[in-house]
Parts: C-alpha cells; structure tokens; sequence
C-alpha cells in the first residue's frame, strides 16, 4: 500500500449504546464493525453507566476487527475520526480516550466529529462496486434518531443549519415510549415497525402538534396514546393484546404525517428539493415509503441511506472525519467529548 498516496481514516463511535469502529480508503468503505449493547433490554431504556462499562470492553476488539478486515495495519491508519459529541458522557469518553492512546501511540492526527453532522454525510460513503448518487449541495436532511428530530438545511459538507427541531421528545422517543406502553419489547420503533405492516393506519386517530415553524412536538402524541389505552383497558382489558398491529399502524402514520408535514413546509419554503433522510428512524418502512411517495408527487430528489448507515455507525464518522482531513481540521490532545453539541461545531 502508498501511504503517501493513500488517505485512511479510522473512525470511533461511541456516543450512546453501539460500539463501532470503521475504516475508509480514499472517501471508500473498507469496514465497518458494530457491536451492539444487548444489557439495556432488561432495562427499557439505555442505561448510561452500563454503556459506558460495555463501550469498554468492545472498543479494542472492534478496533482490531476494523482494521483487519480492511487488510491494513494500525500504522497505515492517516488520521483517526472519532465521535467528540453529542452524546452520553461516559460513553464518549471510551472513543475519545481510545483515539488519543491511537493517536499517542501510531502518531496519527485526531480530528474530532460531530456525530449530528456524521448523520448527515453518512449519504456520502462509498463503497466499493456499488452505485454512487450522493446528494448535491444545498439539500435539507430529516435526521430523526432515538435523540433527535431535526430538519438541517445543509450547505455543504461542514457547513449546516438547523432549520427546525422537537422542542420536547424525538421521534425515536415516540416509537419506543409507546412501543413499552403496549409492552414491546426496547427498543419498539422496529417492532411498531413490524406490527404496522399487518394493521390498519386509519383504526385510530391520535392528537398532532400544532407548532410553529419547522420545528416538531412528540409528547402530546405520546400522552394522548397512554390516555387513550388507559381509557379502552377499562372497557376491555385485552385491548392492547387484540389491536396490537391496528394500533402499532395508527401510531406510525401519525409520526409520519407529523415528520412529513414540516418536512414538505421546509421545502416549499426554502425551494429546496434535493431531500435526504438519516438517523435510526429512517429504517422505518413506512417513513421510507412515505418519503418516497411524497418526493414523486413533489419532484424532490430523494436520498435514502442503506439500513447499516441510518443507525449508529462508525462509516459515517470516518467520512466525516474524511472530509476534516481535507480541510486540515484536527484536534489535540485537549479535546474533552461534550455530552450536547450545536450542528454547526
Ligand atoms: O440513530 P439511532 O440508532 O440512535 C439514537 O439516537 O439512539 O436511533 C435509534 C432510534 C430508536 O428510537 C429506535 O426505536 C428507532 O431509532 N428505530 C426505528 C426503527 N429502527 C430503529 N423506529 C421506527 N422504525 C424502525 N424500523
């Protein structure tokens, strides 16, 4: 291998509860390993401190992996990517801790990432023998995650804005509190996900937000959801059990009417049409449908990432960290992660 020709970058995620390690050649995909973190189940939710315990254990095999499957050696590695925030404190530690000793250790130049940003450019990882249409500048991104639900009106690769976002629950948030409500399983977006397809969207209609702007509202809708099954379990107690998918549809076609409504108004405000989606959401079929349905009717240009790259992953951190790179963007050995980070940083 050129190192003098070559430019690899090794990325690190760690900000919530996917340990994720990523390698890419040249703006190419090389590897991309994740390891989940199975302790929260039990749990409901994500439970911090056991996060960062697993981060711990995963980040030096998933590394190794990483870069072994990319046929590399540590050394060969140009610059290691890795996620300084937003995110849970303790987790992003594990990553920034891991990329300095990385760093100390090989003398390659740290350049830290904003995982929001990372979200975005996730359109633009290449991989090899497969079809390359990234998104042209300007484009809005609908980032909607288990944290976040933002529309980002995106200049170019660095340069972002957050046009409108939740001003209480993410998206994410609604499937998964209303998913437990029902008694599924954590995470529930892809269960709800699952279930809808068997049921129908119009059995029930659940309260919309009516919010200014481009921004969006998810805590209604979950308390509108928990009052209205606390109100039929009275009438029969096996509601939930015999509704299940009928409720699961409902519930889905309501956050994507909420999601989809601002995301059209963006549009038509900004003139923009070139439109891409990103965030664990996005692998919801229904919004994927949706979106693919609104963008024909709307002649928007609509960009869906691959599964692999909408949840938390590290590709999309060394393709970012990629485009640093380019720009001379590094850090030194100051760099602390934040738990909450603007877009545009
Ligand atoms: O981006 P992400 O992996 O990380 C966090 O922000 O934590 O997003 C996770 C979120 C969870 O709320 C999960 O329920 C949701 O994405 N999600 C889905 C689907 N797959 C993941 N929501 C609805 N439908 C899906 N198929």
């Amino acid at each position: 291998m050129n190192k003098e020709k070559d430019i690899l970058i090794l990325g690190i995620e760690s900000s919530c509860d996917d340990t994720s390690a990523s390698v890419i050649r040249n703006g190419v995909l090389l590897s991309n390993i994740i390891a989940g973190q199975k302790v929260h189940e039990a749990y409901g939710g994500v439970v911090p401190e056991l996060a960062s315990r697993a981060h711990q254990q995963n980040i030096v095999p998933v590394v190794d992996l990483a870069i072994k499957q990319a046929g590399i050696k540590n050394e060969d590695i140009t610059a290691i990517a890795f996620t300084r925030g937003p995110g849970l404190l303790g987790s992003l530690l594990v990553g920034t801790s891991f990329a300095k000793g990385f760093s100390l250790a090989t003398g390659a130049p740290m350049v830290e990432i904003n995982h929001l940003q990372a979200h975005v450019l996730a359109h633009f990882i290449q991989e090899e023998n497969e079809p390359y249409d990234p998104p042209k500048f300007p484009f809005l991104c609908l980032l909607v995650s288990g944290g976040n639900s933002q529309i980002i009106r995106v200049k170019d690769y660095l340069d972002m804005e957050v046009i409108g976002q939740t001003i209480d629950d993410a998206a994410g948030e609604a499937f998964d509190k209303c998913a437990k409500v029902m008694g599924l399983p954590y995470p529930g977006g892809p269960f709800v996900d699952k279930l809808a397809k068997e049921g129908n969207p119009e059995a029930f209609k659940f309260s919309k937000p009516r919010i200014a702007n481009f921004d969006y509202s998810f805590s209604g809708l979950k308390t509108s959801f928990l009052y209205f099954l606390r109100d039929q379990l009275k009438e029969n107690e096996n509601f939930i059990e015999e509704r299940k998918a009928d409720l699961c549809a409902s519930l889905q076609k309501t956050i994507i009417d909420i999601l989809l409504d601002k995301l059209i108004k963006a549009a038509k405000e900004t003139g923009i049409k070139e439109i891409t989606v990103a965030g664990g959401v996005s692998a919801n079929s229904g919004l994927r449908t949706a979106l693919v349905e609104t963008a024909v009717k709307l002649h928007w240009k609509m960009h869906i990432p691959k599964f692999a790259f909408t949840t938390d992953n590290a590709a999309m951190i060394a393709m970012t960290g990629y485009f640093k790179y380019l720009k001379g963007e590094f850090s030194g050995m100051d760099a602390v992660p934040f738990a909450r980070m603007d877009i545009r940083v």
